[in-house]
Order: C-alpha cells, then structure tokens, then sequence
C-alpha cells in the first residue's frame, strides 16, 4: 500500500464524515504492520465539545480490526467535503488530541508511526513522524512505575 492509496482512502473516508457545524471534513487511514486497513472520518455533536475526529473514529476501527499494537502508518486529509471529490489545498496534521491518541498505539506497538498528512484535493503531502509531532509526549511507557503497571 503506497502513500498515495493510503491517502486516496483517507480522502474517500472524509467525504462520510458528518461535519455540519465547521463544514471541515477529515478523513482518516491507518496501515497495520501486516497490511490491513481501516478508516474513519470526523463525527460532530450538537454540543460541539463532544465532536470526534477522524484519527480517534480511525484507531477506535483499528483496535477492533487489528490492535493499537499495529498501527504503522497513518494519513490524514481534511477540506470541503460537500461535493463528489474532497476540496482543499491545506495539508491537515492532527490535532493535540489525536497525537495523544496514536502516542498510546505507537508505545504500546513499540514503534514510531509514519503520518502522511495531505491537503483535501491531494495536491500537498506532508510526511512526519509522531515521535516529532509529539516529541516526550507521556504514554503509557510512562505509567510504568505505578502500582497498576509496574512488573
Ligand atoms: N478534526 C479532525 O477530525 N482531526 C484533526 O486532527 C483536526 C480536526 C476535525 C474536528 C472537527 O470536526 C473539525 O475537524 C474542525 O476542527
């Protein structure tokens, strides 16, 4: 699977996004180590602070397909979803939110997690990192001394 079908996929998951409120619609791929794919897009809430990005809607896909444990990479794209064809020459990178989230699969897996972020057209690609998207971000590599997790 290249970058461009990962990103073709993301961009095609954005446009069953449910956005009404901003009209932002993300889209979201992931790549497990062994080939699978899953994706997710954006769901919003009248109470707006309830709103779901598409990275979240994504790995909620991927633990129950394959595992958080999995997650090798991860494109995103975002725009105008209104039309046949997702709109948009802005790449999108994923909120603090969702880096949060791919952290716990990335130490959980063990593994730094390619980010292919793109523009909703496609047109620009970003490629990152998380381990710099989240630089010394606390996972749950963190918690390893705790009483609930300390071996
Ligand atoms: N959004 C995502 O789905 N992922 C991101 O990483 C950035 C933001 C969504 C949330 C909201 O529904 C819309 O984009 C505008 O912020």
């Amino acid at each position: 699977m290249t970058d461009d079908d990962l990103i073709a996929l993301a961009r095609a998951a954005a446009l069953k996004a449910y956005a009404p409120y901003s009209g932002f619609s993300v889209g979201c791929a992931i790549l497990s180590v062994d080939g699978e794919v899953v994706t997710g897009a954006n769901m919003e809430n009248a109470c707006y602070r309830l709103g779901l990005c598409a990275e979240q809607s994504a790995l909620t896909a991927a633990q129950h397909a394959f595992g958080l444990d999995k997650v090798a990479r991860v494109a995103v794209a975002g725009g105008d979803g209104s039309g046949a064809e997702l709109k948009g020459d802005a790449p999108v990178t994923p909120c603090g939110g969702c880096r949060q989230a791919l952290l716990e699969a990335s130490q959980l897996g063990g593994r730094d997690i390619d980010i292919v972020c793109a523009s909703g057209d496609g047109g620009i690609i970003e490629r990152h990192r998380l381990s710099a998207l989240i630089a010394n971000g606390f996972g749950p590599d963190n918690l390893r001394d705790s009483t609930k997790h300390g071996d």
